[in-house]
């Protein structure tokens, strides 16, 4: 069966239409995942050119009054990396009057500077504004033979024009958010480090005076010694006592800071030998206990060998104190697979617990779930061990039930680091 000649060249025409509309389908896509104007520039210079089915495609940024011919897709050179005033080029006259321009013949249409023309193939043309309100550029499409473009081609190239606006305005978004995020970072940081060196200063400076008070209590003691009654005995003590509780105070501060300035040097280090360790030393300090400490052969981590030791013996030292009133005391370190493919590693005992509800508290230096006089401590251990964590990019946090234990689980590694 044959075609009549004319419906025939309508259903070449329509195909084409259909063609180019999947065309800015697929740029449309593609616009919506791209975050730089170099990246919308190479979308838009391929797609444009395609859905017109044309020889060459530019795309133009407005850069004050000139018209800056920033990226082409041609079958030979345009003016890619050229700029001319608004007022005479094309894609001025299209921006200026927030319009496309059709031109099936450039050498009759009297808004056309041939001159810049004679040296390329362009014989017609479309250029289309991008944004219709205030436009900041404008897209080019080109043919190397007289063509008039129809009104529907037209508007598929508008349309992509329309799409390459919006993904401008969120490249712009993006860039601004970025910047603010930047800055924000910047100025934490130095709050932090200023933070940090005052409260190391701080801590340094108080060493002294106390020192001065401890010495001087203990001098007073001696010499009040014969004469003095029992409560003013008992007041120098407590004296010198809370003196000695603020040095391991400041002790446990200057280490935090410390934790916070020194350098993360990673290696390969097994978690199972540190734990090893710090379990016979425990033993051996107190040997009246009887604790069951599970520990697997090897447990590998690619970490700080100095900070992951500070780490594991907060961790494991808290266990065995807050076992110290079980009756079967157990203690397990051991590690597991997270959801998104990273190891987190975990110590678990069943002695005193705490009140979920606390469990983000703990990691506050000098927040206490127990009295010193029930566990004995000043509060800093985890805080320090949190910090080293995050200076790896891992975290830490807590589960636990009054009576039953508590978990502690971490992770030394942001989860890429972790797989890769
Ligand atoms: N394994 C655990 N079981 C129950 N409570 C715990 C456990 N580990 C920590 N805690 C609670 O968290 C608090 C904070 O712990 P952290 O290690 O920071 O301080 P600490 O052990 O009291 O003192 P130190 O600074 O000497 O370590 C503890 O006072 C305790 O209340
Ligand atoms: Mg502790």
């Amino acid at each position: 069966m044959s075609v009549p000649a004319e419906p025939k060249a309508e259903l070449e025409a329509l195909k084409n239409l259909n063609r180019a509309q999947a065309r800015l389908v697929q740029a449309v896509q593609e616009l919506s995942l791209v975050r730089t104007v170099p990246a919308i520039q190479e979308v838009v210079r391929r797609a444009a050119r395609e859905i017109a089915g044309a020889d060459g495609a530019t795309f133009v940024l407005r850069d004050g009054d000139r018209c800056h011919y920033a990226d082409e897709d041609a079958i030979s050179p345009l003016w890619k990396g050229q700029r001319f005033p608004m007022s005479a080029c094309i894609s001025g006259w299209a921006m200026l009057n927030a319009r496309p321009a059709v031109i099936p013949d450039i050498y009759v249409d009297p808004r056309i500077p041939v001159d810049a023309y004679r040296p390329t193939f362009v014989k017609s043309l479309v250029m289309v504004p991008i944004r219709l309100a205030a436009p900041v550029g404008a897209i080019g499409v080109y043919w190397a033979r007289p063509y008039a473009a129809s009104a529907e081609e037209v508007a598929l190239i508008q349309a992509l024009a329309n799409t390459t606006s919006v993904a401008m305005e969120n490249v712009q978004v993006y860039t601004e958010l970025e910047k603010r995020v930047a800055a924000r970072t910047q100025q934490l940081e130095n709050l932090n480090r200023e933070l940090e060196s005052f409260s190391y200063s701080v801590s340094h400076d108080l060493r002294a005076p106390l020192r001065a008070v401890n010495g001087f209590a203990e001098l007073l003691t001696r010499e009040v010694e014969p004469v003095a009654s029992e409560k003013a005995r008992r007041h120098l003590a407590t004296i010198i006592e809370e003196a000695r509780r603020m040095n391991e105070l400041i002790d446990d501060l200057l280490r935090l800071a410390r934790v916070a300035r020194q350098e993360v040097r990673r290696i390969d280090v097994d978690l199972a030998e540190m734990a090893r360790e710090i379990s016979d030393r425990l033993r051996r300090e107190q040997p009246g206990r009887n604790v069951e400490i599970v520990i697997p052969d090897t447990l590998r981590a690619t970490c700080d060998a100095g900070l992951m030791k500070v780490v594991m013996e907060n961790l494991l030292s808290n266990a065995w104190k807050y076992t110290s009133r079980t009756a079967q005391a157990r203690i397990e370190l051991g590690s597991r697979l997270e959801a998104d493919g990273s190891v987190a590693y975990f110590v678990q005992d069943n002695g005193t617990g705490f009140q979920a509800q606390y469990a983000d508290k703990l990691f506050t230096p000098f927040q206490r779930m127990h009295s010193a006089a029930e566990f004995p401590g000043t509060g800093v251990g985890l805080a320090t061990v949190q910090r080293i964590l995050h200076r790896h990019g891992g975290r830490i946090w807590a589960t636990a039930e009054v009576g039953r234990g508590a978990t502690f689980t971490f992770t030394c590694a942001g989860s890429d680091a972790a797989r890769s």
